[in-house]
């Protein structure tokens, strides 16, 4: 916006003065007080020039078989929403914009590409709602392992492997690794039997194989099975950093926004065992450059980690020693409020 469009800058309680001293509107900090049962006084202070029955009109339908949750969430997002709206005097071409974005986020995703959920990695929504989701988990070092988004790009039913196995397919020119660590419970440091690693990352091109016709299917993915030790190991490959998809509604955004496309390299992780709490994360590889400015902003200072030289290994140049700690479900709710709503939406996401 040019800067000589003054009124976007003006505080509220600016506009309010300006347009009661300019024209004869009424003076709807006046009517604030007028009858009118608005109950949301804290969130939506009355200090623009705009119907100020309506928001609350809009909550007002809802009815009686709509649940507590549904209630309670979608009367804060309509206040948000109207809230912004108001805020920025968004115009009816700036609004019609915002739905062909999210039309377009519609249109472009598939069971291969989850447009929508890009959109809101890039406005770092994704992030908050996992820091929201998973604040049990901090970066004490006896805490469970913290979690980090899952990204759009994880697919159900990766193969099982056996210990020691390959991920990595038809690739010559990527960064060998052997990966290998432990599962345990977090307060007791006991090794977990049947634990469940699912790991996926990129080719060195970049792309995740479901991007990219050269792959084989489900290349750089595997799901490994912990014995009575807790115990895991695998070959993989050193993450390569990569672009978000640009082509498309996320990509446009970071341009109109003057922002890059690219996340640091990391590799995804699903760790789950019977009565644990899954942990959905990424281990971000220290000595990327995108590791300060991802563009997902999914970086946690505790998730950073240092490939290892190895020697005398002719199947890997690099080691990455990582040990998850799990706690369980009667733990995580000891520390969570929200670990039962965690529960649920895991479920919906086929991890338990
Ligand atoms: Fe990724």
């Amino acid at each position: 916006m040019p800067e000589t469009e003054e009124p976007l800058t003006l505080a509220p309680e600016e506009k309010n003065s300006q347009v009661n001293t300019n024209d004869n509107r009424i003076d709807h900090n006046q009517s604030h007080t007028n009858g009118i049962t608005r109950g949301e006084s804290a969130t939506t202070p009355q200090t623009h020039r705009f119907d100020p029955s309506f928001t609350q009109s809009l909550i007002n339908a809802t009815g009686p078989k709509a649940s507590p949750r549904m209630r309670k969430v979608m009367a804060s997002l309509i206040r948000h929403v109207h809230d912004f709206a108001r805020e920025n005097e968004i115009t009816v071409d700036e609004y019609m914009a915002g739905v062909e974005m999210i039309n377009e986020a519609g249109r472009m995703s598939t069971d291969k590409r989850n447009e929508g959920q890009l959109l809101s990695g890039v406005i770092g929504l994704e992030s908050l709602v996992d820091e929201i989701t998973y604040k049990l988990a901090t970066d004490a070092t006896d805490a469970p392992t913290s979690s980090a988004i899952l990204g759009p790009f994880w697919r159900a039913n990766a193969p099982a492997r056996k210990m020691g196995e390959s991920i990595v397919h038809n690739i010559t020119d990527g960064d060998d690794t052997f990966m290998h660590g432990k599962i345990t419970d977090y307060l007791t440091g006991e090794p977990i039997e049947g634990a469940e690693l699912d790991v996926w990352h990129t080719a060195p091109n970049g792309l995740y194989e479901q991007q990219d016709e050269d792959q084989v299917d489900f290349n750089l993915r595997g799901r490994f099975t912990t014995g009575k030790d807790g115990r895991y190991n695998f070959y993989c490959l050193r993450p390569t950093s990569y672009p978000i998809p640009y082509d498309g509604p996320a990509g446009k955004l970071l341009q109109l926004l003057d922002r890059h496309p690219m996340r640091p390299a990391h590799i995804h992780f699903i760790v789950k065992a019977p009565n644990y709490k899954p942990i959905i994360t990424q281990l971000f590889d220290r000595r990327d450059k995108h590791i300060t400015d991802d563009a997902v902003f999914a970086v946690k200072e505790s998730l950073v980690v240092d490939f290892l030289p190895k020697e005398g290994d002719p199947k890997a140049r690099f080691e990455l020693p990582y040990d998850f700690r799990l706690a369980t479900y009667e733990e995580a709710k000891k520390n969570s409020e929200e670990a039962e709503a965690t529960f649920v939406d895991l479920t919906g996401l086929n991890l338990s």
